[in-house]
């Protein structure tokens, strides 16, 4: 499975099976984490066979046989929730490509101490849920194309496709709380320009949707055809 493939497959999951998830899958996942600790200065932890942090009055309900989840933390830094975004995509890209399922949580989870070690400035930010799922879960709605971007029939192909790939991204009650403005080739710049903006919201969390739309995005754009604004 290719990346692109994955976000077009992937949907958030709930209901997970007992089946425990092979070491060479896992020693995969540990090396994504290292790297992405390392390029995103961020404090991601891995904890597998653990029950509880996902069966408690917070998640009653909705989730169901999660015993491996990432700890989503980083040092307290105005940016903090787009890395964690960003960066945490891309663990959930690769455990879809390895056959897993995942679901983010930014609520529905309990902190289990001894499982994770925290500097003192040092923020717990969310959970990502994973596993092999019951289910491969649902497609999301989604808004359109003009509800999210200033796409035209201007705009080059690669816009088009990053747009549909922001789309498919998870977001927090899948709010899509996002603008993503295609700019182009400004002041002798080299490459054509991208802003990506989040907007008001109650429910908070649109600093880390848009972390993983910034992800999707670049993905589907593809490398070298754009710089972010
Ligand atoms: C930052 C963030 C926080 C989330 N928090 C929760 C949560 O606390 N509980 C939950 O059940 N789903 C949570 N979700 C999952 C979203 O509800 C889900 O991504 C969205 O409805 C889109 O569906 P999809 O992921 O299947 O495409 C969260 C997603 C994101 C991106």
């Amino acid at each position: 499975m290719t990346l692109t493939e994955a976000i077009e497959t992937r949907h958030s999951v709930r209901r997970y099976k007992e089946e425990a998830i092979p070491e060479v899958i896992l020693s995969v996942i540990r090396d994504k984490v290292r790297e992405i600790n390392e390029k995103g200065n961020l404090h991601v932890q891995l904890v597998t066979e653990e029950p509880k942090a996902f069966s408690g009055i917070m998640s009653y309900g909705s989730f169901s046989g999660v015993r491996n989840y990432f700890v989503m933390a980083g040092r307290k830094a105005d940016d903090l929730d787009e890395r964690i975004g960003y960066y945490g995509e891309q663990l959930v890209l690769l455990a879809q490509m390895l056959g897993l399922n995942t679901c983010w949580a930014g609520l529905s989870y309990s902190k289990i101490p001894g499982t994770y070690e925290l500097d003192e400035d040092e923020r717990i930010r969310c959970y990502i849920a994973f596993g092999y799922g019951l289910t491969q879960g649902v497609a999301h709605k989604e808004k359109s194309a003009k509800e999210v971007s200033n796409t035209s029939d201007l705009v080059p192909k690669w816009f088009v496709r990053g747009v549909h790939a922001a789309l498919k991204a998870p977001t927090a009650v899948n709010q899509q709380k996002f603008f993503l403005e295609y700019i182009g080739v400004r002041d002798g710049a080299r490459l054509p320009r991208v802003a990506a903006r989040s907007s008001f919201s109650l429910v908070g969390y649109t600093k880390m949707d848009l972390g993983i739309v910034k992800c999707h995005f670049e993905i589907a754009a593809g490398p070298e055809t754009f710089e972010w604004a």
